[in-house]
């Protein structure tokens, strides 16, 4: 199996995790790094590979058969657009852009030229989220009727101590919650319209530190999300998964999806339903869904040499980071005017 070469783009928190993520993966290697921070250059040493100051100097190198785009967000639509300019794959890590219009662009200039472009929506590989696609898929919960998605943590004060951290975009929604959000396009649909309200009550920063959710999908299914990064409390992805080792891990569930046959709760992998007769009266019985082992971070590293090589189709293109970002975008406009907010087609 040919070994895809590949560069990343920003030597920062999430570029050095898909480092060690590649060097992990089969099928890929690590080949080139570039970053204009001085600090980029212990990085480099220590991967051992060449550090490029600019990105369009990594891609004219040649030493790169596609690129992992880890710059600030703001950054990802220009950044994107070099590589698809140059021909060269990308993966751009979530959200795709933080303007709707800069994503959009990148999209229709990736498709028109035939260039792959990913988004960095990882969770999407991890196996549990496999699993309880196919639950739903095959029917195991009967039609969804409503699903529900926790995102509570405390950030520490010094989190804040960043000046960005406190303005308006560099909030939980955008943040974390886009995490959530993709996920429950992916598990139940595209998303029809939202309601949010949001809240800065404990810290007064102009950014929100706590946001609820209300959105019906366009199959009829309802949904609700409750985001705060300002409780203490164990129901987020980051503390019930394990999948970052960073975090703390408890045994708690921060997703519940349920159905006219049955419900799930994640990432436990539990299904739940009334084996007998559909009824409040009968007991539940209670079965795991079958998961493999896997961290999402090589998987995605996988997936990306596959769609290089093999041609395969990305299971997180550029189009399905926009439609993710697009319903963000309605939750923030939803939360600022007080309206609901539908989206388009
Ligand atoms: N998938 C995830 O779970 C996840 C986790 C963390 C961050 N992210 C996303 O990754 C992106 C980066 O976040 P981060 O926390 O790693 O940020 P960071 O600030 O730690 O790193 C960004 C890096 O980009 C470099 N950079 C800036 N301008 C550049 C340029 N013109 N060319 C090359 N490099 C440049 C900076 O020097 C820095 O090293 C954000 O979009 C963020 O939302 C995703």
């Amino acid at each position: 199996m040919r070994s895809v070469r590949f560069g990343i783009v920003g030597a920062g928190l999430i570029g050095r995790r898909h480092a060690k993520a590649i060097a992990q993966a089969e099928g890929a290697e690590l080949t080139a790094l570039a970053d204009p921070d001085p600090r980029a250059a212990g990085v480099a040493s220590d991967l051992d590979v060449p550090l490029f100051s600019t990105l369009e100097e990594m891609i004219q190198s040649g030493l790169c058969d596609g690129v992992f785009l880890c710059t600030p967000t703001a950054m990802h639509g220009d950044g994107g657009m070099a590589c698809i300019a140059a021909g060269m794959p990308v993966l751009v890590e979530k959200p795709i852009d933080s303007d709707v219009l800069a994503a959009r662009r990148l999209v229709e200039a990736a498709e028109a030229a035939g260039v792959p472009l990913l988004t960095g929506h990882h969770r999407r590989h991890n196996p549990l989220i496999a699993a309880a696609k196919a639950e739903i898929d095959r029917g195991a919960l009967g039609r969804i009727v409503s699903a529900h998605a926790m995102f509570w943590l405390m950030k520490p004060d010094d989190y804040f101590d960043v000046p960005w951290r406190r303005q308006k975009g560099a909030g939980p929604v955008l943040t974390n919650l886009a995490h959530d959000l993709d996920l429950m396009r992916y598990l139940v649909g595209e998303v029809a319209s939202v309601y949010a309200l949001s809240s800065n009550a404990v810290r007064g920063n102009p950014v929100e530190e706590s946001c609820v959710v209300t959105f019906d999908f366009s199959n009829g299914a309802l949904g609700t999300a409750n985001v705060s990064d300002t409780i203490v409390a164990p129901w987020s992805w980051e503390i019930t998964t394990g999948e970052n080792p960073a975090y703390p891990v408890t045994q708690e569930s921060c997703y519940q999806i349920g159905g006219t046959e049955g419900a799930i709760d994640l990432p436990s992998g539990r299904v739940w339903s009334n084996p007998a007769m559909r009824s409040w009266w009968e007991p539940l019985t209670v079965r795991h869904s079958p998961r493999a082992a896997g961290d999402p971070l090589v998987l995605q590293a996988e997936q990306f040499a596959r769609v290089i090589r093999d041609g395969e189709a990305p299971l997180v293109s550029g189009r399905e980071g926009l439609r993710t970002i697009e319903l963000i975008d309605a939750v923030l406009r939803s939360a600022e005017s007080g309206a609901r907010v539908y989206l388009e087609e």
